[in-house]
């Protein structure tokens, strides 16, 4: 099924061979300074949808998209001054911005997991900008490790976990950072680490000569007020394995159809997957989540979805979207 596995050092032909396989929807592992990323054009949610496949995560997170340079990521997110300083400050380097996403944005909302916000960092190793200046996109990339495994700071180490998932490595040694990078979320007026990682909090809060505060680690907990809701929830009620509409129960439902379900009796019908295919349905999830969170219904119904594949990443998305929450503040 995958292509026989590829692993290159640096040479130009390497590094425009895997920008090509990018842009074409595949997928290809690149080091960073702080560990492997498993890169994906952001713009594609086909080839995202792959990240998540290969990597057997159980749910969907948003991902970091990376850029060569500031100005690609000013494309995409908008730098308020804080933000403009920790990039002066600290880019290129281990440090990840969750930034407003401009609506003229490119970037898929499976990259983004359906948020207004949009995850921008750009890695310093020399291998990692070379290829996304080639690549031209933002590229989504998540750690080069199956979900539960240990981040790989060598080649090596992606071929062991992913090595039969993927088609090609880049190999630029070992990792120098070996650490995640530090994620800080500036959409509110407050500074707030999201991610511990390469960049320390004071080094931050020296440049900012404000406050950093540390994210709520234990998801139980009730969030901050003024927090922003790190997952994204449509402001419809969700329904899980829909099988039927009830209008008694439910009122007017719109369906997110996959496979042969039940349609008949719904108010509409949107499909993740017509075909029952996982990995369409994965990368259709957020765009149909937002198509279908209109006023006029009163519920937004999801067929069955088999929990195989991408399938398990999938049900523990919605099941966090239909989970009960405060009602959503009306626009
Ligand atoms: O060092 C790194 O950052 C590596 C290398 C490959 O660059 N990448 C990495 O990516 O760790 P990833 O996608 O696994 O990390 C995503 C982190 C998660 O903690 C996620 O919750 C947070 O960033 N994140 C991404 N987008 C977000 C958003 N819009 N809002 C809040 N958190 C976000
Ligand atoms: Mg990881």
């Amino acid at each position: 099924m995958c292509p026989a596995l590829t692993i290159r050092p640096y040479s130009e032909g390497a590094l425009s061979q895997a920008a090509g396989k990018l842009r074409a929807g595949e997928l290809v592992a690149f080091p960073t300074e702080t560990v492997y990323g498993l890169g994906a054009d952001a713009t594609n949610a086909d080839a995202v949808a792959g990240i998540y496949a290969a990597k057997q995560r159980p749910s969907f997170n948003p991902l970091i998209s990376h850029f060569p340079d500031r100005d690609a990521a000013a494309a995409h997110a908008t730098f308020d001054a804080r933000a403009e300083k920790l990039a002066a400050a600290f880019w290129p380097g281990a440090l990840t911005l969750v930034l407003p996403k401009r609506s003229d944005s490119t970037v898929c909302e499976l990259t983004t997991a359906g948020l207004p916000s949009i995850a921008v960092r750009v890695p310093a190793h020399p291998m990692a900008r070379e290829l996304l200046r080639a690549v031209g996109r933002p590229v989504a990339a998540p750690s080069a490790n199956r979900s539960g495994r240990i981040s790989p700071t060598t080649a090596g180490h992606v071929a062991h976990s992913l090595g039969n998932a993927i088609g090609m490595i880049l190999d630029g040694g070992p990792c120098g950072v070996g650490l995640e990078s530090t994620v800080i979320d500036l959409t509110t007026d407050r500074v707030v680490m999201l991610r511990p990682g390469g960049i320390t909090k004071e080094q931050i809060a020296e440049v900012l000569g404000t406050e950093v505060i540390m994210a709520e680690t234990d998801d139980s907990a009730p969030k901050s007020p003024g927090m922003l809701t790190s997952h994204y929830a449509p402001g419809l009620p969700v329904r899980l394995d829909a099988t039927a509409p009830d209008k008694a129960t439910y009122g007017h439902e719109i369906l997110l159809g996959f496979g042969d379900c039940v349609t008949k009796g719904f108010d509409a019908v949107l499909w993740l997957s017509k075909s029952g295919n996982d990995v369409e349905a994965a990368a259709n999830l957020f765009a149909r989540l937002h198509e279908a969170d209109q006023k006029r219904f009163d519920g937004i119904a999801i067929a069955p979805i088999p929990a195989t594949g991408l399938g398990l990443a999938i049900n523990d998305r919605m099941k966090r979207a239909s989970a009960p929450r405060a009602p959503h503040p009306s626009p």
